[in-house]
């Protein structure tokens, strides 16, 4: 790991495997959600404007089930170096970029959690374009609060779509000195190119993964293990515990 002084300002970039053992199934493993449906049926908008049902219930189903899991100490430890990294570098920065659409970082105490790929627990009405809290289903067409069309989709970025806030992310990638990649398998872009982004724009960059990303050559690091394992560990070496 480089010389902690001269790590400023960190981008974390975090994917299914963060969340894994509080058991949320990844996309790509053995099992994982991506081998049960075809992810042209439930994660495109010609799979919903072809068969809205089943992709309401879909998500309607993996909505309540993040309800019923709880963060594990991948996530409490990221926000506790949300929290502390500032204090020990002063104007030091953590931003933190997931992939998931789960709420768990923000239920382990992360406090600004940039979600690309959007969350389960907010809806987008295609008709009004507002953005709300839901944690209900949405299966039975509830008209929007706000203007009343039965046009409520899941706010999750599908395959075709725009990931959110890449703006904010570049800037962020731009300003970093440490790019960490924790439990993504480097499969899906842009996120997958963030390391090379980072990497070419002169940041040290660290894998934290089960095993080896597709992107693996990019990191001059890789720390393979559980994510709650090797989390906290390189967390409390970097706030020098
Ligand atoms: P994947 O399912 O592609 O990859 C999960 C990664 O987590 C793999 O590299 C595993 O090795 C790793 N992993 C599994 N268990 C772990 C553990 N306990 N600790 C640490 N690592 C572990 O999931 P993502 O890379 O997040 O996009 O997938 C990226 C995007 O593809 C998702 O956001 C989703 C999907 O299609 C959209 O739906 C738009």
């Amino acid at each position: 790991m480089a010389a902690m002084q001269t790590i400023r300002n960190i981008v974390i970039l975090t994917g299914a495997g963060v969340s894994a053992e509080s058991g949320i199934d990844t996309f790509r493993s053995a099992g994982g959600l991506w081998e049960e449906h075809r992810v042209e049926d439930v994660a495109t908008p010609e799979g919903f404007a072809r068969d809205p049902d089943l992709v309401l219930r879909f998500y309607d189903m993996r909505r309540e089930a993040i309800q019923t899991k709880a963060p594990n100490p991948a996530h409490h430890a990221l926000g506790r170096l949300e929290r502390e990294w500032p204090k020990q570098v002063p104007g030091g920065t953590v931003t933190l970029v997931t992939q998931n659409v789960d709420d768990l970082h923000e239920r382990g105490g992360s406090l600004s959690v940039i979600h690309m790929h959007g969350e389960h627990l907010t809806v987008w009405c295609t008709a009004c374009d507002t953005r709300r809290r839901w944690t209900g289903p949405l299966i039975h067409r509830p008209p929007c609060p706000e203007c009343e069309t039965p046009a409520l989709r899941p706010d999750v970025v599908w395959f075709g779509e725009v990931p959110y806030r890449m703006d904010e992310i570049i800037v962020a990638l731009q300003e970093a000195d440490l790019f960490v990649s924790i439990g993504t398998s480097g499969a899906v872009y842009p996120a997958a190119g963030f390391v090379r982004m980072a990497r070419e724009l002169g940041a040290r960059t660290l894998e934290l993964n089960l095993e080896h990303s597709q992107g693996s050559s990019w990191f001059d690091e890789t720390c393979l293990g559980p994510a709650s394992e090797i989390v906290p560990t390189w967390v409390d070496e970097l706030l020098g515990r």
